[in-house]
């Protein structure tokens, strides 16, 4: 029996989405972008705990959505930090003794299925880090703070990251203590275990599974629950 937990982390203010309100807890259908997220978690039959990460302030309503929305896997709701990594880390102090295994998940990624989350599970039992994405469509080019590009990478090699990251909870707690010690800060979960010479396997995952970020992500987002709800 491997003991999975998820880590969702919704600690984030979201200045890019210019609401007031912080962009997880914005309606998307008939919820919270946030409420979206920790269902697909909850549902997964795999997942036995997770701990949501909200903003120090955020704690009581983080407690009420999890009610609300019977998410009875969520065994802590906790107040992440200044950023994204200082977040992930206070939920993995957080994670209970039994857990092997997580996943951490942004809880701005609210099409996020059961199919995905089984898949990079059964990925990431075969190695000890896993990661969802997909690959680049368009050419991306390394440009230089004055506007001129450095470089054009072979877009054959390209793989946009998403979220949920699988890794073996020790490997990413010594990752995210190194990361620590060193003043080093990574805007993703993957590059701390890559950075401690850890090997990181990508799993292909699905292009609706978008982070939220600016009002042009929430049109799309409203379009496609819409179309997928059709009969
Ligand atoms: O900053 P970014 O848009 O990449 O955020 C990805 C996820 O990290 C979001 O779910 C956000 O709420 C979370 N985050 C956090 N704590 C922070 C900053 C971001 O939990 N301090």
């Amino acid at each position: 029996m491997s003991a999975l937990s998820a880590v969702i982390v919704a600690a984030g203010s979201g200045t890019r989405m210019g609401s007031a309100i912080s962009k997880q807890y914005l309606p998307l259908g008939d919820k919270p972008i946030l409420a979206h997220a920790l269902e697909a978690f909850q549902r997964c039959e795999a997942v036995r705990a997770i701990v949501l990460v909200v903003g120090a302030d955020d704690v009581e309503r983080g407690r009420c959505l999890v009610l609300e929305h019977r998410i009875d896997k969520c065994t802590a709701v906790v107040a992440g930090g200044a950023d994204r990594q200082q977040s992930v880390h206070a939920g993995l102090r957080a994670l209970d003794r039994e857990t092997e295994w997580v996943m951490v998940h942004d809880g701005v990624r609210p099409f996020v299925t059961v199919e995905l989350i089984e898949r990079l599970w059964a990925a990431v039992r075969q190695c000890e880090a896993a990661v969802l994405a997909v690959p680049v469509k368009d050419t991306v080019k390394l440009v230089d703070s004055a506007g001129w590009i450095e470089a054009t990478p072979d877009r054959s090699r390209l793989w946009a990251i998403q979220t949920p990251q699988a890794f073996r909870l020790d490997v990413l707690l010594a990752a995210h203590e190194a990361a620590l010690r060193d003043g080093f800060r990574g805007t993703d979960d993957a590059v701390l275990v890559e950075r401690i010479g850890r090997r990181v396997r990508i799993v292909e995952g699905e292009y609706t599974n978008i982070k939220i970020t600016t009002p042009d992500d929430l049109a799309w987002g409203s379009f496609w629950l819409k179309g997928r709800q059709k009969p």
